[in-house]
């Protein structure tokens, strides 16, 4: 498959064994391990659901597979992000500018990219449960069950056969370490076989004129069309880059761990237009600065990790993952893909059309090569809400034992501030719309004045509100407020005067 690795997920240790009932039990401690995380997972689900941030995509007709909508806080959510993202790249790099291709591309872009011809990813069958696996997550979770040296042995030889696209041998692989279904607990498989993941549908008004086009499975293609337009308009100098942002769409064959593989999602790519030969610094560089943006949103750097590439795509001539510690294990959240001057040339031959840089330092013209960061934007969301979802236990003085709060970064929080009246009365809801209206032009706000204050704070914890404002009868005296700071959940007095800007400080991005 094109952009899909196999991939070694989880360290093994201690020392080798070849009793195949250790393997079983192991196997089932793996499934024990499994289903804990799974709690944590169901929960932030659920949660997400009951909180208006992300519902399964047509739920009344009971909904369709790996495909979500999100609520109002989960788009809000979704937005910060892609904000944060879209100015990171093209706000704080005078260098890198964005567009916005459409998803409709002309075919002939696909075949050029190789998409047509290798976007698959192998499948088996199990012919009892009629269940259908990825070869490669088949063979990994029963990897994470051996001892290190046997699963790193069959990794290795899952990755051999797969970079010699030897489908065969990989069923023998399958059949020889006795892999089975996680449903029917048996062997009985069929021959793997390749599934393409592009969407395809019809351009055009009647059948027999009809052009069969795919829905993207990658905005980068956008860029690479679009990259003489935008030089040459933007009288870009290489080393320059184009930032996207959009949806993308692949037929996944085996999509599971809620927004984690979606069959449309959305990505945020950037690709890096280099001169040849300094595309190795380049991809340090990227692989540097990503992992600082990671950083930058509070996460502690024992959460990520690197992983390179051990097969590389055919375009890539170095690759690797940020990988990010999710409630189901480390996985991949975004890659760093150098991947040389292929996409440019491919789309100049079947183009038929020069995509050429004039470098007036060396007085010559070059297809630049390319260096791309690509992430999940929802992926990214899953790992913010993961990060976020505490379900803690609090002391009895404060009258609530427990709270499930979202410990968002403020700049991501989907509403900054809650200002909630004591009272519905005295005056009291009418100084709280002053301030909502002052504050309301530069982020986003939210009213409530029903229920007690407890209860109230309790909500907004729940959504990730980092500050809520309480007015009370002495606000009409001294023209103060209290702050309720969400993690800590200490409280002050601070001026009415002085909360637009405080607010404003804490959730500035940069
Ligand atoms: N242009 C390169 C590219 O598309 P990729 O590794 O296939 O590379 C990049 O995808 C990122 O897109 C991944 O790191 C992941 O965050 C996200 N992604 C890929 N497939 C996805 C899916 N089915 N659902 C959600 N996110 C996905």
């Amino acid at each position: 498959m094109l952009e899909t690795k196999p991939k070694h997920n989880g360290e093994k240790t201690g020392k080798a064994h070849n009793q195949t009932i250790e393997a079983t039990l192991n196997y089932s401690t793996y499934f024990c391990a499994l289903m804990a995380n799974d709690n944590k997972l169901q929960n932030i689900i659920g949660h997400c659901k009951e909180y208006g941030f992300i519902f399964q995509s047509s739920e009344i007709y009971d909904g369709l597979g790996a495909v979500y909508d999100y609520g109002q806080y989960g788009a809000e959510l979704k937005k910060n992000i892609r904000d944060y993202w879209w100015r990171s790249m093209t706000q704080m790099h005078d260098n890198i500018v964005g567009i916005d291709a459409a998803i409709f591309m002309h075919p002939t872009v696909w075949k050029a990219s190789g998409h047509v011809d290798n976007f698959s990813d192998p499948m088996i069958d199990n012919k009892d449960s009629q269940k259908r696996y990825r070869v490669d997550h088949l063979i990994e979770a029963y990897a994470e069950t051996l001892e290190k040296e046997q699963s790193d042995a069959l990794l290795q030889q899952m990755e051999q056969l797969l970079a010699a696209n030897d489908l065969a041998g990989i069923k023998q692989l399958i059949e020889d370490n006795k892999i089975s279904c996680a449903v029917s607990g048996t062997c009985n498989w069929t021959d793997v076989r390749q599934f393409n993941l592009m969407f395809a549908t019809q351009l055009g008004s009647l059948a027999e004129e009809a052009n069969e086009i795919y829905l993207r499975p990658e905005t980068a293609q956008g860029i690479f069309v679009n990259f003489l337009n935008v030089q040459k308009t933007g009288r870009m100098k290489i080393p320059f880059g184009i930032a996207q942002t959009g949806k993308a769409f692949r037929n996944e064959i085996v999509a599971r761990g809620f927004i984690f593989r979606m069959r449309e999602f959305e990505q945020m790519e950037m690709q890096f237009f280099v001169k040849p030969g300094t595309q190795k610094e380049w991809y340090e560089y990227w692989k540097e600065t990503r992992m600082k943006w990671h950083l930058s949103l509070g996460i502690s750097a024992d959460h990520y990790r690197f992983h390179d590439h051990v097969k590389l795509a055919h375009y890539a001539d170095m690759a690797c993952d940020i990988e990010f510690d999710f409630p189901m294990g480390f996985k991949e959240v975004e890659g760093i893909h150098s991947r040389t001057d292929f996409d440019l040339k491919q789309h100049q031959e079947f183009s038929g059309k020069k995509l050429t840089y004039f470098d007036t330092e060396i007085n010559q013209h070059y297809v630049p090569y390319v260096v791309e960061t690509s992430i999940g934007l929802d992926r990214a969301v899953m790992m913010i809400l993961s990060e976020a979802y505490k379900e803690e236990d609090l002391s009895a003085d404060d009258k609530v034992d427990s709270r499930v709060v979202l410990s968002f970064p403020p700049m991501l929080a989907p509403i900054k501030l809650a200002v909630l009246p004591l009272t519905k009365k005295d005056g009291l809801p009418e100084i709280a719309r002053d301030l909502i209206n002052e504050c309301k032009p530069h982020f986003k706000c939210f009213y409530e004045e029903k229920d007690s204050i407890g209860k109230r704070y309790r909500r907004q914890d729940a959504i990730g509100t980092p500050f809520c404002i309480t007015i009370d009868h002495q606000t009409k005296e001294d023209q103060t407020v209290t702050i309720r700071y969400r993690d800590s959940m200490t409280q002050e007095r601070i001026a009415l005067a002085d909360v637009k800007n405080l607010v404003m400080d804490k959730i500035k991005m940069f």
